[in-house]
């Protein structure tokens, strides 16, 4: 939904092609890397970067490629691999500065709990967070929904208003520390409402859901739906791309999809799971965590449930993490 940043190690490899033109892909890369190994994960990856840039990876490469200042022309008659039509998700890693990340979801504006709300914050400040992130449905877009609905109900242009009114009430509690916000299921209920309804609204700048939101005059990070995020050694996602997680223990069934530390919310249930795995010389654990929600807990379409209030804050110790993972309940942390 938002463009692509271009990062730090770009910069690098863009002057690198602009001083060695002729010089192959790889043999560039293997310079550039051994020179600036710092800016890099791996050979590999100054490998793809470069072929990306130089535009050396078929016709889709050169449609998407980001400058196509560098691009090589084809070698003559060069035959090529038809089309990729294939998407990978974008990751994206939370900064390692971060040490005391808050992280919660399922906020259901303007079905929200705003004591259960009250009681995350206190608590955030109380520990001293200095990163939040919110791991999606913090709108519920009740009118968007293609379910029956009761036009009594949330009109969108007020659950938008809401939203603005949400971002700006968590951006004034936390000036200056890093906020994120990722969309869910619910969130996404816009963009299959425009495909739906409204095609041609699908690409306009002013339809995207972050500038209806004014998520950037808050300074709060949007990240794109889908992004595959990790903060430290944890996978975090939404939960709802995980199929049968919903179980009696949702974090469960995700770590045993995962095969990772991996964060879910859209369970409205807070729940922690624990497996050891057999590592070549030692074993270790890896750990599954659900959130509980911060909206009502019993809705008109599902009043029987088994949902909790909950959030949880992550402690980052050089980059291993730890989960504290909260419930609420009546306004107290239980
Ligand atoms: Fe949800
Ligand atoms: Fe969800």
């Amino acid at each position: 939904m938002s463009g692509r940043k271009q990062q730090p190690n770009t910069k690098i490899i863009l002057e690198y092609i602009a001083k060695f033109p002729d010089a192959p892909a790889r043999v560039l890369a293997r310079k550039i890397y051994n020179e600036n190994k710092a800016h890099f994960d791996s050979l590999d990856q100054a490998v793809a970067k470069c072929r990306y840039y130089l535009g050396v990876n078929g016709k889709q490469n050169r449609k998407d490629i980001a400058t196509n200042q560098f691009i090589r022309a084809p070698r003559y008659n060069q035959k090529s691999l038809p089309e990729s039509h294939s998407e990978k998700r974008q990751r994206i890693k939370l900064p390692s500065g971060i040490k005391r990340l808050g992280i919660f979801g399922d906020v259901h504006i303007p079905y929200h709990d705003n004591e259960a709300l009250e009681t995350m914050f206190d608590k955030f400040e109380e520990e001293n967070v200095d990163g939040i992130y919110i791991n999606g449905d913090l709108l519920d877009f009740y009118a968007l929904s293609f379910h029956e609905k009761d036009p009594r109900k949330a009109r969108f242009k007020d659950e938008i208003q809401a939203g603005r009114e949400f971002l700006e009430y968590v951006r004034d509690r936390f000036p200056g520390i890093p906020i994120y916000f990722i969309p869910g299921n619910h969130e996404n209920r816009f963009e299959r409402y425009l495909r739906k309804k409204a095609v041609e609204l699908l690409d306009v700048d002013e339809f995207r859901l972050d500038v209806l939101l004014q998520v950037g005059s808050t300074r709060i990070e949007y990240l794109p739906f889908r992004s595959r995020v990790s903060f430290g050694n944890y996978l975090i996602e939404h939960g709802d791309k995980i199929p049968g997680a919903g179980g009696v223990v949702p974090a469960r069934t995700a770590l045993m999809r995962m095969k990772t530390n991996v964060i879910i919310n859209h369970f409205h249930k807070s729940s922690s799971s624990s497996q050891r795995i057999y590592d070549v010389d030692d074993s270790s654990s890896i750990n599954g965590y659900s959130l509980g929600c911060m909206c009502e807990l019993e809705p008109e379409y599902l009043e029987i449930n088994e949902w909790n209030h909950g959030f949880a804050i992550l402690h980052n110790d050089q980059g291993k993490i730890s989960v504290k993972n909260y419930k609420i309940e009546r306004g107290n942390i239980i």
